[in-house]
């Protein structure tokens, strides 16, 4: 049976791919190589516990020797998420990001080259191209203009991807996403830390004046893009998911409040992020038109699925909650809220 190796299993859209890919592909073997940082929860696979085709490693991609105990036996390919993922924790303090981002994927890359793996694809961002103004959108030939020490480490990951795939002919597809929603996303993010504080009747922090733009994806599209990817993807290419849902964060905001039956009056506005960049939209042609993938979840019902997720895992999100989220929460919002 051919190894996959997939880094960040146990994050959000980790595992939400894990899950999709072993549907799709039953006759592969996954070793799910994540070190359980406090984004990352081994309890997001539990339903895939007793698949014999799904083993993990607990390694911390920046460290060389674990990492290439796992390419002694032959490797297909590699399907990297592990990142530091969260813009504020690196307006905090951008060490782990430049680690994990951009060493991290430096060792990766090098034991996957020595190993003469088939494909590996790369999992991006959008936000390497920085930000829009009111019109236009990215493709993948939009300049990278990182602004936040979270984008700059993704931006300087792939441009490793690319010079490798430049240099040495290494089979690099890099792949760029929007906004991301669904189930076991950590409570950080807006969607599922506002969905969470909604439902404790608790403020929701919208940053300056909320008129933001992002372009939400159902994590589900964009695993079938990844999937699509690691099936079709050309090397040395880059493709952009998006999911065609420009929001501000305050229309983002009244949506949730709005579905869950809860008054305005929960929406605090708070000091603006440092840096914040205004407005994320995709132009997904090229993923539609070479890789035969398109968005399929409505906003309308993903965000109603992503609500009722978390109503019923509550329990989920207490868990996640506790431990080291508890401190980094204090820290970010205790004296805004
Ligand atoms: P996440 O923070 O939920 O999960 C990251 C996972 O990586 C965690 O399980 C964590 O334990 C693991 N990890 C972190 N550092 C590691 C290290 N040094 N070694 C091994 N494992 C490590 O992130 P996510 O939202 O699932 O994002 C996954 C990928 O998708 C990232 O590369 C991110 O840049 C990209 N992305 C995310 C979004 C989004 O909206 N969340 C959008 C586009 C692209
Ligand atoms: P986030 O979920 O952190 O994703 P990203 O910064 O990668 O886009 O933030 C999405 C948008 O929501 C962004 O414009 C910042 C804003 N935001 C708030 O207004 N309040 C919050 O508490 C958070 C976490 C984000």
């Amino acid at each position: 049976m051919k190894r996959i190796i997939v880094t960040g299993g146990c994050g959000f859209i980790g595992s939400n791919f894990i899950r999709l890919f072993l549907e799709q592909e039953p006759n592969l073997q996954i070793v799910n190589v994540d070190c359980l940082t406090y984004a990352g929860n081994l309890e997001n696979l539990k339903d895939l516990e007793s698949d014999s085709r799904l083993s993990f490693a607990r390694v911390d991609i920046t460290d060389p020797e674990s990492l290439q105990n796992l390419f002694l036996e032959p490797v297909d390919s590699v399907i990297h998420f592990a990142a530091e993922s969260h813009v504020d924790r690196s307006i905090l303090d951008s060490g782990p990001f430049i680690r994990t981002n951009v060493l991290g994927t430096q060792i990766l890359l090098d034991l996957a080259k020595k190993a003469s793996v088939r494909k590996f694809v790369h999992v991006s961002t959008d936000e390497v191209y920085g930000s829009l103004g009111a019109n236009g959108f990215f493709t993948e030939t939009t300049p990278l203009a990182p602004t936040s020490p979270y984008s700059a480490s993704k931006a300087s990951s792939d441009m490793l991807v690319k010079s490798y795939c430049h240099t040495f002919g290494f089979p690099g597809v890099i792949t760029r996403c929007s906004n991301n929603y669904g189930p076991y996303q950590f409570p950080e993010k807006i969607i599922p830390l506002f969905i969470s504080n909604i439902l404790e009747d608790i403020q929701v922090p919208v940053y300056g004046d909320g008129l933001q733009i992002r372009d939400w994806i159902h994590v589900t599209d964009h695993c079938s893009g990844v999937y699509a990817a690691w099936k079709s993807g050309v090397a040395g290419e880059v493709y952009n998911f998006g999911g065609r849902c420009e929001l501000t964060n305050l229309e983002l905001t009244t949506t949730l409040l709005n579905l869950m039956d809860k008054p305005k009056s929960l929406i605090k506005f708070v000091q603006d992020r440092p840096g914040h960049d205004r407005r994320y939209a995709i132009d997904c042609a090229k993923a539609e038109a070479g890789l035969g993938w398109k968005p399929v979840i409505s906003f309308q019902k993903g965000i109603a699925d992503t609500i009722r997720w978390y109503q019923e895992n509550r329990e989920w999100v207490a868990r996640v909650k506790s431990g080291a989220y508890r401190e980094y929460y204090q820290q970010q919002y205790g004296s805004r809220l």
